[in-house]
């Protein structure tokens, strides 16, 4: 979704935005701008339009490299269409203005100020920068302290004044902003990655704090004008890693690397042999006392919550709810004190896992956040974090945050079976001989993209497509299908098989292609035998299956044999077969694999 860059220092100010608005693409977007002052000449260039962060690179080209500051925008639209005014910034006045979020009283303020006619957009952008106008008397603070008393929904606002060309304001409320600086300049943006390879460290800059962006130095303040000391984190991921490298793609990339951050994922939480949360600082008590567990997350995040609580429930007997965090609120859910939530999150900024969290934690609830960005919000507002250790994911399509939060949950889960005491000898030597398998395990699969390439050009031309499962694989293929039809646009569901005689079979055709999963132990003939009475109506059936399962004398149209691990763990080289197939459809119809159409990676509105 929307992304923000500001610059203030000695580099071009345009080249420096345009290349961290780059970076940011991969949030998703529709349109991107640039607005940059020359702080000698007092000249303000807007430059935006419709369309990518290329077109607009176009547009600036012949503009002469003056200017000494200057913020940016790639807008994924809202309120008011795609189209080269409703792209940010805005100007107003004196006012310059980018936004991420959603103002919810804009047509009210228009209204209260009286601002239709300074407007020239659809958007609710302009009319803060409209107010923030009104109110500016020459104190950039005064005006910024009143505005956001009246604004009612979630910002992250960077704003230039004009007659302050040398400094960049900024103020939050949910949505995020970061800021760094290094010897050439001062920088902020929506997420640390635009910051990668500039800086060692970054700020998370506190809600409701005003941030000045000088040459030099990054100052805040509180809305007291009280100076506020910056707390630093490190930008631990190696830079180098945010290219394709030798990959067409970041999602094929993002794939090959999953072996090594699962191993970055076990890397310090097994210690003798032991599943050992110290370094994340999980106290037992909570993994002990609770008598609920409840998921919050979105999209992928949502579905390692299901294989979560498929382990859960069958191994350490606990109730367990799996709620998308946009509904869970609306739903009256269960919860209490006695209640540990999970709030899942590759980016740690997904608003509704975020509102999710607050309210369960209103409620008493304890939480532990399970995230790939560090510092990000639902990792601050989390009673404990675990990170996974992914790296940057810059695919929308999520493959390597989807394992390593699996992953993570197992750990978790490991240890809540441990001090429970419901492990025996046996049981917890089988688990742990699994878990530290999972990485060369799933290498196995990934050596096998041949195969799945094969497989894949046969389902390129397919309109729809089913994936067949039961109990866990059926969880499994839920995050399966949402990867095919994401990035294919093949309409594509997952179903639990025993259900489907109950009325989708009728759609099964000999052009359906059906993907079926077996890899567990105790249902697969009932899941082989829900197979057979598809193929009975024509259907053509892609097994994926493990790999000491006897398929008697049937017949498939093919067979993919994933390498034999014990239960639940089959969820790790079985998701990184249906990635690739996901991916090969999705290059070879010729589409954008890491950009499918309407998608964002980081989802910041309601
Ligand atoms: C978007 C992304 C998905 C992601 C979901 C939740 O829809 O495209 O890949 O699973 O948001 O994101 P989160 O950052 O909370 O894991």
């Amino acid at each position: 979704m929307c992304g923000i860059v500001g610059y203030n220092g000695k580099n071009s100010v345009t080249d420096q935005l345009l290349n961290s608005l780059e970076l940011l693409e991969y949030r998703g977007y529709d349109s991107a701008g640039i607005a940059t002052m020359n702080k000698k000449t007092g000249k303000i260039k807007i430059r935006k339009c419709a369309g990518r962060v290329a077109d607009l690179r176009r547009i600036c080209e012949n503009d002469k490299k003056i200017s000494t500051c200057g913020i940016g925008h790639t807008r994924w639209a809202t309120h008011g269409g795609v189209s080269d005014t409703n792209a940010h910034p805005h100007r107003v006045g004196d006012v310059l203005l980018v936004h991420n979020g959603i103002i919810e009283n804009y047509e009210e303020l228009k209204d209260h100020f009286m601002l239709h006619k300074d407007l020239k957009s659809q958007t609710d952008t302009e009319v803060v920068a409209a107010v923030l106008n009104r109110l500016y008397d020459g104190d950039p603070h005064e005006a910024i302290r009143k505005a956001v008393k009246y604004l009612k929904g979630t910002f992250s606002l960077v704003i230039m004044f004009v007659d302050r060309p040398d400094v960049i304001y900024a103020i939050r409320n949910v949505s995020p902003i970061v800021a760094a600086y290094n010897e050439n300049g001062t920088m902020l943006a929506s997420d640390v990655v635009a910051l990668a390879g500039t800086a060692d460290q970054y700020i998370v800059i506190p809600e409701y704090v005003i941030t000045e962006l000088h040459k030099k130095k990054i100052k805040l303040f509180d809305l007291n004008g009280k100076k506020v000391e910056p707390e630093f984190l490190e930008i631990d991921w190696d830079t180098t890693r945010a290219g394709k490298g030798k990959y067409p793609f970041f999602m094929e990339k993002e794939i090959m690397e999953q072996p090594e951050a699962l191993r970055a994922t076990l890397d310090g939480r097994v210690v003798n042999g032991e599943i050992d949360l110290s370094v994340d600082g999980i106290p037992d008590d909570i993994l002990k006392d609770c008598e609920r567990i409840c998921v919050v997350a979105c999209g992928t995040a949502m579905h390692a919550g299901l294989v979560a609580k498929a382990v859960i429930q069958r191994n350490l007997r606990i109730h367990m709810d799996v709620e998308y965090a946009s509904e869970f609120m609306y739903e009256d859910p269960i919860i209490d004190e006695k209640t540990l939530v999970l709030a899942i999150s590759q980016s740690g900024e997904t608003i509704d896992t975020l509102e999710a969290l607050k309210y369960a934690k209103k409620k008493g609830a304890k939480s532990i956040g399970i995230i790939n960005i560090k510092g990000s919000s639902i990792a601050r507002e989390s009673d404990y974090v675990m990170y996974t250790v992914a790296g940057p994911e810059i695919a929308v399509a999520s493959t390597k945050a989807y394992t390593t939060q699996v992953l993570t949950l197992l750990l978790l889960i490991g240890r809540m079976a441990k001090v429970r005491g419901i492990f025996d000898e046996e049981t917890e030597k089988i688990f742990m001989d699994n878990l530290l398998q999972v990485p060369e395990k799933l290498e196995e699969v990934l050596e096998k993209k041949n195969d799945i390439h094969k497989i894949a050009r046969k389902i390129l031309d397919a309109k729809d497509a089913f994936m067949l499962g039961r109990g866990l694989d059926y969880s499994i293929l839920l995050e399966g299908a949402l990867k095919l039809k994401e990035i294919s646009y093949i309409h594509t569901e997952a179903y639990a098989s025993g259900e489907l005689k109950h009325g989708t079979i009728a759609l099964i055709t000999e052009n359906t292609p059906v993907v079926a999963l077996v890899t567990q132990e105790k249902i697969k003939e009932k899941e082989l035998s829900n197979i057979r009475e598809v193929q009975s109506r024509g259907a053509s059936v892609v097994l994926f299956v493990r790999e000491d399962f006897d398929l008697a004398d049937a017949e498939y149209t093919d067979v993919l044999s994933l390498p034999v691990m014990t239960g639940e763990f089959m969820v790790f080289p079985a998701s990184a077969a249906l990635q690739l197939l996901a991916y090969y459809v999705s290059m070879d119809k010729g589409l954008d694999v890491d950009k499918p159409r309407n998608l964002a990676k980081v989802v910041t509105v309601e």
